[in-house]
């Protein structure tokens, strides 16, 4: 039976239903499938890619051919949730028309159904253009991880005098200019949660505190598969670090006694079958 896609209207009707929306990262086709039947909502290929699949120390490096190339394996994996596309540093600062012509870019050879982008007011007029352009946007405030160097480091904002004042401002403006909905990346409860009452798009919070409309986190620190990095907005929901050093190490310590692989998994040529199975199964066959 063929599933329903989440769409935009759909996010927008949970957050009326006050129905909480579930949104994870996912940069490739087997996650996005187990994130996808477990039944997250939404599935953000996020420039967090840039730290956890490629090993930068932030993420601006990540280019937009990049951002493509998982946003097609994530759409591939995904066949309910709603998949967007992060727009990387530098793909959409220099001008309205770059930034149009790259959120084109990444919708048409990347698959995603909409774009995300970091910044409020100050992207108020490139979001107007790209809505009017067919592109469905969703708006990023409070920790822009691109903006890394100008913060002075990943620190939790809108604490200092007018912040909070700035941060509804740009969420309004963003919602004023067409968003379909909001990130509030570390700010306070009580901000996230003003915001979130003022606002008719549904805001994702990642340490914005429970009373956002839905919560995002990055995939990989969901599952715990690095033991040495926890921030406090973080629940390790599973130690997958640590089940993959285990799987790991037993692999290779029966690689080497000559335990692995057994009889029962190797093939002999007076096995005669009809028809073999299929060896391999792919993500494509399994949908
Ligand atoms: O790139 C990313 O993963 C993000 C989330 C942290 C919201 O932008």
């Amino acid at each position: 039976m063929k599933t329903t896609r989440v769409t935009i209207h759909t996010l927008r009707q949970m957050k009326e239903r006050g129905e909480k929306i579930a949104m994870l990262t996912a940069y490739d086709a087997s996650f996005a499938r187990l994130f996808d039947e477990a039944g997250a909502d939404v599935l953000l290929v996020g420039d967090s890619l840039g730290m956890v699949v490629q090993g930068h120390d932030t993420t601006l490096p990540v280019t937009l051919e990049e951002m493509a190339y998982h946003c097609r394996a994530v759409v591939r994996g995904a066949s309910r949730a709603h998949v967007v596309g992060d727009m990387p540093f530098g793909s959409y600062q220099a001008s309205l028309e770059q930034g149009v012509a790259n959120a084109a870019k990444l919708m048409k050879e990347g698959g995603c159904h909409s774009v995300k982008l970091e910044g409020g007011a100050v992207h108020a007029e490139l979001v107007r253009r790209l809505v009017s352009a067919g592109i469905p946007v969703m708006g990023h405030i409070g920790l822009t991880p691109q903006s890394f160097h100008q913060l002075g480091g990943f620190k939790v904002q809108g604490r200092d005098s007018g912040g909070r004042e700035r941060l509804l401002a740009d969420a309004l403006a963003l919602e004023e200019a067409g968003v379909y909905a909001i990130v509030l990346e570390a700010i306070p409860s009580d901000i996230a949660r003003e915001i979130t009452e003022t606002v008719s798009v549904p805001t994702i919070g990642i340490g914005g505190g429970v009373s956002c409309d839905g919560q995002v986190l990055v995939s990989y620190d969901m599952l715990g598969m690095d033991e040495t990095f926890k921030p406090r907005f973080v629940r390790r929901f599973a130690t997958l670090g640590q089940t993959i050093k285990d799987a790991t190490a037993a692999y290779v310590s029966e690689v080497r006694s000559g335990t692995f692989p057994s009889d029962a998994e190797s093939f002999a040529v007076s096995e005669k079958r009809a028809a073999d199975p299929q060896l391999y199964s792919t993500v494509a066959a399994k949908k």
